[in-house]
């Protein structure tokens, strides 16, 4: 790929420049327009000086006396030329900062439409911090040389206009022209290559600080608490030190290189005067010409410098692309299928598992994938509850994330109403089955915009509803602005078992046909658990197992009946499902009602004491941050 190395780098760049130029044909057209147009007045601005020096000036010399007429035409034409030039760089520069611009902005919207395409298992594998900067600087970096790309370009054309004019008034004279302008454009072609490594690995750089920095504020809480601060400014420094020292190398190569772009065309202005002295003497060219040419290498020196720029620009630009374009071609997004499951009446929905096998793709290519889930076969019939009880690392979330299709499956088929989910439409999917994943995740903004996220047909009615089945209307009614209190960046103003009602009710408010509730009220005390499981029930469904329960009734107002998929620890809570399912490294080891459970499968019965156990200690000690080894062998983590 051309990124790292310096042979195609121009090649690979001049080609980012060309889909530049076709996503913004118009206004590209626009900055080139002034960009000639100044590039020829740069030109006439040369000729006309060189026509007052030769006609007005040597002649008063010689006369005494200033040709006024001559003098004020001169003016004149001075004058409309450096308007023409003002209209020109006016257009220029307009017409590169909106084409730039406009870039950033569409690169940007389809990076992050990317992120949101892409599967869960990519974005397992790059780090947000990099995610970041790939949205960010590395969509600034590619559309860099955009800039000064119009100067540039008008700035070739008014080279060749130097060198035809130059043609025009003297072979000797365009022949230096011919030794000059090659050797600048060489030079900056040299510039470029040298650049090329060092801006890909100052562009790597500055992605890898921006993902150390993002992980060490994301996990301020374990930094801080397990007294970490020292190393990770030190991890931090040690890479904002590399960066700054490939940014040094970069100021370096400038160093040398921009001293040298700046010589040469000075140069080139001494050769003309020399060479000019001679054919002068020799009577080939006059005064007016001889200024002419000297002052058109001076006023050149400047705009060649725009090509030195656009390619100086170039390594960085490519290896920024290089880094978008890594994600606007990542595949693995799961296309959705053309399929609707709309009944006119909501009614719960049935979800299957047939034979399913599951594993997720190692962190490199090259390692073998381990199978996490094999010959996973069950049903939540319509209306049920069901129970998935394991041991942590079992499964369980991975069950819950191909339910709700976040992933697909290796082999086998998740149905829901006997309709492969891959085969449903995004709404449809959507609006048929709702996760409330082990993590909540709240969004920085109110209570209402939270649970409604902008959907169709919630209103603070259905929001309410959804609160008060989510056993959250109590809280939120005592927060001070209600709805309209903001809840903080993930919800840090809120307690964990508040974080977790608001967004179970998220997932309620959308009314969803089947629920999936992956730990999602572990850390609500448990009779509100129980109490939110027994109002979630569907009346079919619903038995008086819950003697606590505090009489949520259908016409809450707040969904349809469900059904339930939920991933339980607590006894009270699994004894409230239908059907539980038992499960051990990814494979269904038994299933049944939980008596008949814990009758006959010793595991399940070790698990679920443990748990009541560390429960009750957990109660007893009012400690969150433990972990109890257990007879079993397994491990709980009695922070849930
Ligand atoms: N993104 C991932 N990439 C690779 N392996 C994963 C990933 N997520 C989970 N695993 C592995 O898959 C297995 C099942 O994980 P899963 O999260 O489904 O367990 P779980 O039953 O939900 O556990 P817990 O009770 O701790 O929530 C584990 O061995 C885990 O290490
Ligand atoms: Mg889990």
């Amino acid at each position: 790929m051309a990124s790292g190395t310096s042979r195609d780098v121009l090649g690979s760049g001049f080609r980012v420049l060309g889909r530049a130029i076709r996503e913004q044909p118009r206004i590209f057209a626009v900055a080139v327009t002034g960009s000639v147009l100044f590039g020829l007045m740069v030109i006439a601005s040369a000729y006309v000086i060189g026509g007052v020096v030769g006609k007005v000036v040597v002649p008063a010399i010689a006369r005494g006396s200033v040709a006024g007429g001559t003098l004020a035409l001169a003016a004149a034409a001075l004058f409309g030329i450096s308007l023409l030039r003002v209209v020109g760089i006016f257009g220029r520069r307009l017409g590169a900062g909106y084409m730039q611009y406009r870039l950033q902005a569409a690169y940007r919207r389809r990076v992050t439409r990317r992120y949101l395409e892409l599967p869960l298992a990519w974005h397992h594998r790059n780090a947000t911090g990099t995610l970041l900067s790939n949205a960010n600087s590395d969509v600034e970096a590619a559309w860099y040389p955009i800039a000064p790309l119009p100067f540039a370009v008008g700035t070739l054309v008014m080279l060749v206009g130097a060198v035809v004019s130059l043609f025009l008034t003297d072979w000797a004279l365009a022949l230096v022209g011919l030794a000059v302008f090659p050797a600048l454009f060489a030079l900056n072609v040299v510039y470029s290559r040298r650049m090329a490594p060092r801006q890909a690995r100052a562009q790597r750089l500055r992605a890898e600080v921006s993902g150390i920095a993002h992980e060490s504020f994301d996990g301020a809480l374990v930094v801080k608490t397990m007294g970490r601060e020292a190393q990770e400014t030190d991890r931090f420094a040690a890479r904002a030190g590399e960066l700054r020292d490939a940014l040094i190398a970069v100021g370096k190569l400038r160093g040398v290189f921009d001293p040298m772009l700046e010589t040469l065309p000075s140069l080139g202005t001494l050769a003309v005067l020399v060479v000019g002295a001679v054919r002068l003497q020799q009577g080939a060219i006059n005064v007016t010409e001889l200024v002419s040419v000297a002052f058109l290498f001076t006023v050149l020196a400047f705009p060649v410098r725009a090509i030195g720029w656009v390619l100086a620009e170039l390594p960085r630009s490519v290896a920024g692309w290089d880094r978008v374009r890594r994600v606007l071609d990542a595949t693995g997004e799961m296309p959705y299928g053309t399929r609707t499951l709309d009944p006119a009446t909501p009614t719960p929905a049935t979800l299957a598992f047939h034979d399913v096998h599951f594993g997720y793709e190692p962190a490199e290519a090259h390692l073998p994938g381990t199978e996490v889930l094999g010959e996973v076969s069950f049903t939540v019939p319509a209306g049920r509850t069901v129970a998935l009880v394991g041991p942590t690392g079992a499964g369980k979330s991975t069950i819950a994330s191909l339910a709700v299709r976040l992933v697909d499956p290796r082999a086998g088929t998740v149905t829901v109403d006997g309709v492969d989910v891959r085969e449903l439409t995004a709404a449809s999917l959507a609006s048929t089955v709702a996760l409330v994943a082990q993590v909540p995740f709240v969004f920085d903004d109110t209570v209402r915009a939270n649970i409604s996220l902008d959907r169709p047909g919630i209103g603070d009615d259905e929001v309410w509803a959804a609160l008060r089945l989510a056993e959250a209307d109590g809280f939120v009614a005592a927060l001070p602005d209600g709805l309209d209190t903001m809840v903080g960046e993930r919800g840090t103003s809120l307690s964990g078992g508040q974080r977790q009602r608001l967004t179970l009710a998220r997932a309620l408010a959308g009314r969803p046909r089947l629920l999936v509730l992956d730990d999602a009220t572990s850390a609500v005390d448990p009779r509100v658990e129980a109490a939110i499981l027994a109002g979630l029930r569907a009346p079919a469904g619903r038995t008086s197992a819950d003697p606590e329960h505090r009489s949520p009734t259908p016409d809450h107002g707040g969904g349809a009946p469900a059904s339930i998929l939920v991933v339980a620890y607590r006894r009270a809570t699994i004894a409230l499902a239908d059907e539980v399912i038992y499960l051990e490294h990814g494979r269904v080891l038994a299933r049944g009602t939980h008596a008949e459970l814990l009758a006959t499968v010793p595991g399940y019965a070790d698990l679920v004491t443990a748990y009541e156990q560390a429960e009750q200690e957990r109660e007893q000690q009012h400690s969150y941050d433990e972990v109890t080894p257990l007879t079993s062998g397994l491990e709980i983590e009695v922070d849930r």
